[in-house]
């Protein structure tokens, strides 16, 4: 389905827990006393619901996130139970890694083979300060496991944050030659975050780009593939992956957003930035039917915002999910 301003619809982003294993400073809020209760989160045959209904109306793509999704017990069902919805064409996950060394298998098995990693840091001090857990070692045997399972793509996302991590850009791109590890720098947008923002934390793409550049060489432009996500793509000479660019605050790319977001208790988010959303946890459980359920996304569709204001949202990234 297309929105008034043409766009395609065919991406859904489902945030399946709030909980997370990490307490990322540009992200979580208050820590761990906060969760939603057990029974306001979506149950795996909601969340099917939601994606059947999704899927009626041409969500093609659909990833699982959170939080943390590797924390919600069984997520493996989930994935078998979306993948029935023949005309869903790729199953992704966005996880922090500290659970794949444990799930990487299982997942493999499940055939879901895209797979994205949040990873702010290659040292273990600075992982331990930005995440607020001394949890780089695993997350690093994690990113190892799902190379030895053969997923593919991996990307790595990777928040610049001047003064916190620009220092190892060059770092972070240099993975690029070594592993099948597709980076991608995101620039620091203000979601509901603990931590300080303001322009002068942005780190833009285009500055990255020029670091990498410095000392790597011209970087070759790549294609992006029809369902893949806002990165401008390029790649290192004789890399094995490609560096990717997300600049949502200095070269937004509303005019080709593709997607809805579901949050943990069930609200339909329509733009990142905007803080509207459509319950359909409460069509859900007021016994409406498929159809309901579709309407309402049809109407969340015809809703959507041309494009963002960048205003700080009520909501935190743990409940959206990126
Ligand atoms: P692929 O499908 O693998 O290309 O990934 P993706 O970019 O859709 O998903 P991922 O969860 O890895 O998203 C990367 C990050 O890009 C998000 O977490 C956000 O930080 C940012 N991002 C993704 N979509 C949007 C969007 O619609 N608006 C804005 N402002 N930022 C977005
Ligand atoms: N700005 C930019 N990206 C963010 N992420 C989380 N919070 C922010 C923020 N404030 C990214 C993480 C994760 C993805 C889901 O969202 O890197 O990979
Ligand atoms: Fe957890 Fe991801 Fe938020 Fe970090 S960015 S606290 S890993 S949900």
């Amino acid at each position: 389905m297309q929105d008034l301003y043409g766009r395609e619809i065919t991406y859904l982003r489902l945030s399946i827990t709030d909980r997370c294993n990490l307490r990322c400073k540009y992200c979580n809020p208050e820590g761990s006393s906060n969760w939603l209760p057990h029974d306001e989160i979506l149950s795996f045959e909601e969340l099917v619901s939601i994606c059947r209904a999704a899927s009626m109306i041409g969500i093609k793509k659909i990833r699982l996130t959170g939080g943390e999704p590797l924390l919600r017990p069984d997520f493996v069902k989930l994935i078998n139970l979306i993948s029935e919805i023949n005309t869903i064409e790729k199953i992704c996950i966005t996880t922090n890694g500290v659970l794949l060394e444990d799930f990487a298998y299982e997942i493999r098995k499940s055939g879901l083979r895209h797979i994205n990693i949040s990873l702010d840091t290659l040292k273990r001090d600075k992982f331990n300060y930005i995440t607020g857990m001394d949890l780089f070692n695993k997350v690093w045997n994690g990113i190892q496991k799902v190379i030895s399972e053969g997923f593919k793509p991996i990307k790595i996302n990777t928040v610049i944050m001047s003064g916190i991590n620009d220092d190892e850009i060059l770092d972070i791109a240099g993975l690029t030659l070594d592993y099948p590890l597709n980076v991608r720098f995101i620039e620091y947008m203000p979601l509901g975050c603990r931590s300080k923002w303001d322009l002068d934390t942005v780190v833009s793409s285009q500055k990255i780009k020029e670091i990498v550049e410095n000392t790597y060489g011209e970087l070759t432009p790549v294609e992006n593939s029809r369902l893949s996500g806002p990165a401008i793509l390029y790649r290192i000479k004789n890399a094995k992956a490609d560096i990717g660019f997300i600049a949502p605050i200095t070269r937004h790319f509303c005019n080709i957003c593709n997607r809805l977001r579901l949050t943990p208790e069930g609200r339909l988010r329509l733009c990142l930035f905007s803080d509207e959303e459509i319950d359909l946890k409460s069509i859900l459980r007021s016994g409406g039917t498929q159809e309901d359920l579709r309407n309402a996304i049809e109407k969340g569709i015809i809703i959507k915002p041309a494009r963002h204001a960048l205003q700080q949202t009520k909501r935190h990234m743990s409940g959206i999910g990126g």
